[in-house]
């Protein structure tokens, strides 16, 4: 098969043009070697070839026969002959003449036509163009005519090591926890070689670490960089510069090199315990200073940043836990101790507590290093204040009758300077909260009497205000709120609910409810009201009425008897005596009218007129026939006047009637009450049948004349 394929090698190319090919002396790599071989342009050479391109085509890199080399960057003073074309054509006969096209082609490449030595002339650069495409071809000297068909081939740049390796995208920066183990990798690096990677070693990059050592070292062909040394302390060291070379040639001398710096820093792990700046402080603060006050600061040192360094106060002893608390500053990182509880100079004057600072975030790596944590002891000095008076209590509830003799002791208040020098205090009460003067205070001794009479029924508290003022400084004032509470006396009797009015029927049975009351007393006794009633003593065998008393305190006034009668006796006065349960009890007496009424069968009240009826008892016989006689005289007037209006056709009497109807209509639709039936009787007007109830409104009239005058 190898045989085949040069033979087929030789038939393309052994009637055209042999390429000779001339190659730079310098060049001592592998590929150049198998140039040499082709330095020989006979076909006998040729074959030879073709078992040198069937090792080459095992290696890597493939040899194509229309290819020809030059070296890159080349500048001698006479143009390097890149190699000769060569036809096998019997040139005795004509004169052949080498023609080159192509890339390149009379400006970088020239050929001699005659001998076929192609020459480059100027400098070549593979990293900016690696080959050249060009055509040969042989045409006769004078005709030009072609003698064979133009054949293509390849111009090579070939490299040579121009350039150096560089790091695109340095300095680079990176981090690692401190104290991490050896070997722990940081980062890696990448440089880049532009020369040609797939040639030769002039791309293959090798790393070392320049600066930085024994800290950090770096794998040579993965350049990746790994710490050197274990256990980094970032509070020692935090920042490492690292300076790292790539040389070509595989790192071989001759090789050209670039360089980059890395700036490794250690980060943070929590490798240090808080620790107290001083094993005790000293704070003072005066008594009277307002709970939560910031009373002082105690901060613990970590050397460790960020969270790492973030402590937890507490107050882990002393004789102050109770009084006192502390609180973490997470952002100053310290502790800030407050007052909880108020401060009492005479009381106690010193106080000692134990804190403690613990780290928050611990690594457990770490633990075993002993505990995150420290303490101090902190002393505070509770200073002396100047205080105004305090109360024996903050607030007073006093209770006092309703009957309290004037100026007797009501209660007392007491206060005292708190102060070691003790001030008297006098005491007095805020007259804004006393505007009625209703009492006094002793001064000295904090006594509250009574100035004007009290009434419970009127106001049943009296809120005042007490003021303590130090006699050495009157700006030291002390106020408290007394409560007066008024107690109820019995000093009110009991008395109707209201004006009762009761009405009688005639036409009632024995034993009828004529009228339920009910009595209240303004006292307010503490087991409520209870009320006895009772007759007059005179009265306790009352004929006509008898009372009974309910279970709800009320009391019902019922008929002894029947046959009441309007005209035998209109009103009944009934004296009721009232008595409450009180200690002592009171009681008062109130009278109930009882107005005896005609009534309707089923006991509705319908008239208690007395007038209209009732003759005046004990007129005399003359003054009767006096009243008759006015009374015929009248008649006469009215019927006098009555046909004389009738003779003007205006019917007087009807028109009267009328407006009487009318006015009974109207009465209907206001629909009046028991006054309005005094003035104006509607039950009178309204009875059709007897004398009990209908009169015609002028006989009225008459008859309350007669009533009146007598
Ligand atoms: C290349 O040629 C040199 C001498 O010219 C020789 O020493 C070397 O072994 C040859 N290399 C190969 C790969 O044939
Ligand atoms: C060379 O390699 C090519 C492709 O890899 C193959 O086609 C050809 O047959 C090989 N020639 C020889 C002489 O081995
Ligand atoms: C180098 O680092 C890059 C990212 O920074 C990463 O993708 C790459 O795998 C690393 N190379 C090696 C050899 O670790
Ligand atoms: C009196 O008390 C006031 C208020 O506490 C204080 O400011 C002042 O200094 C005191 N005066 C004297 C003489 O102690
Ligand atoms: C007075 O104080 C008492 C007890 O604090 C309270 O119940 C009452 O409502 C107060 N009265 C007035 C008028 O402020
Ligand atoms: C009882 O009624 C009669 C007449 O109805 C009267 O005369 C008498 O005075 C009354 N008695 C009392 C105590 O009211």
């Amino acid at each position: 098969m190898p045989e085949r394929l040069a033979e087929m090698l030789l038939d393309l190319w052994t009637p055209f043009i042999i390429l000779w090919i001339t190659l730079p002396p310098c060049i001592d790599t592998a590929p150049m070697n198998q140039s040499q071989v082709l330095m020989s342009g006979s076909p006998l050479e040729l074959n030879r070839l073709s078992e040198e391109q069937r090792i080459l085509n095992r290696s890597k890199r493939g040899w194509v026969w229309n290819q020809m080399f030059v070296l890159e960057e080349f500048s001698g003073p006479e143009p390097i002959l890149v190699g000769r074309l060569h036809t096998d054509l019997d040139p005795g006969s004509k004169k052949i003449k080498y023609i080159l096209s192509g890339d390149g082609a009379g400006t970088i490449f020239q050929i001699n036509d005659v001998t076929g030595d192609i020459h480059a002339i100027k400098r070549l650069d593979r990293e900016e163009k690696a080959e050249y495409t060009l055509t040969a071809q042989a045409v006769d000297w004078e005709t030009n005519k072609p003698l064979e068909p133009p054949s293509e081939f390849i111009i090579k740049v070939q490299d040579i090591n121009d350039n150096a390796p560089e790091f695109l995208n340095g300095p680079y920066h990176a981090t690692v926890p401190e104290m991490s183990i050896l070997g722990t990798s940081v980062t890696n690096v990448t440089a880049t070689d532009a020369d040609d990677p797939v040639y030769g070693n002039s791309a293959k990059l090798v790393y070392s670490i320049l600066e930085g050592q024994p800290y950090f070292s770096i794998e040579p062909e993965t350049a990746i960089i790994k710490t050197a040394l274990p256990n980094m302390d970032r509070e020692a060291k935090e920042e490492y510069l690292v300076v790292i070379q790539a040389k070509d040639m595989g790192g071989h001398s001759g090789g050209l090199s670039g360089t980059t710096t890395l700036t490794v820093t250690l980060t943070d792990v929590n490798d240090n315990p808080p620790k107290f700046a001083q094993s005790l402080y000293h704070f003072s603060v005066p008594e009277d200073v307002v709970l939560g006050t910031a009373i002082g600061r105690v901060k613990a040192n970590d050397q460790d940043i960020g969270e790492n360094a973030q402590s937890s106060y507490d107050i882990i002893d002393g004789d102050g836990t109770a009084l006192f608390e502390i609180t973490s500053d997470a952002q100053a990182q310290d502790g800030i101790i407050r007052l909880r509880k108020p401060l009492d100079f005479e009381t106690k004057k010193s106080y000692t507590l134990k804190v403690e600072a613990a780290n928050v975030h611990i690594d457990p790596r770490f633990s075993g290093r002993g505990p995150f944590k420290d303490t101090a002891t902190v002393k505070i000095v509770v200073e002396d204040a100047d205080e105004p008076p305090v109360f024996s209590s903050p607030t007073y509830l006093l209770e006092v009758h309703e009957n309290a003799a004037l100026n007797s002791v009501i209660g007392q208040v007491t206060a005292r300077d708190p102060d070691i020098t003790s001030s008297p205090i006098r005491f007095s009460i805020d007259r804004h909260t006393d505007l009625e003067r209703q009492f006094n205070i002793n001064a000295d001794d904090g006594k509250i009497t009574l100035a004007t009479p009290l009434d419970r029924e009127l106001s049943v508290w009296h809120n005042i205000t007490i003021i303590a003022t130090e006699i050495r400084n009157h700006s030291q004032i002390s106020r408290v709120p007394v409560a007066i509470k008024v107690l109820d006396v019995n000093d009110n009797a009991p008395e109707f609910a209201s004006e009762y009015e009761a009405f009688l029927c005639e036409n009632g049975k024995p034993g009828q409810v004529i009228q339920t009351v009910s009595a209240m007393d303004k006292d307010d006794p503490k087991n409520g009201h209870y009320f006895l009633y009772s007759l007059l003593p005179e009265m306790v065998n009352n004929p006509n009425f008898t009372i009974k008393k309910n279970e709800d305190n009320s009391l019902s006034i019922l008929a002894k008897h029947n046959g009441f009668n309007r005209q035998k006796q209109e009103v009944y006065l009934l004296p009721i005596i009232i008595s409450d349960s009180g200690n002592p009890p009171l009681s008062s007496t109130s009278t109930l009218t009882i107005r005896v009424c005609g009534c309707s069968n089923d006991g509705v009240v319908q008239s208690c007129n007395v007038e209209a009826y009732v003759l005046p008892i004990g007129l005399s016989m003359g003054a009767l026939i006096a009243i008759l006689a006015c009374i015929i005289l009248l008649l006469v007037i009215v019927v006098l006047f009555v046909t004389l209006r009738r003779h003007k056709n205006e019917p007087l009497i009807i028109k009267d009637d009328e407006d009487v109807r009318e006015n009974i209509i109207r009465y209907d639709d206001e629909g009046g009450g028991e006054e309005d039936t005094e003035a104006f009787d509607i039950a009178t007007l309204q009875n059709p049948d007897g004398i009990n109830g209908f009169l015609p409104p002028l006989f009225s009239l008459i008859f309350m004349v007669m009533h009146r005058t007598s």
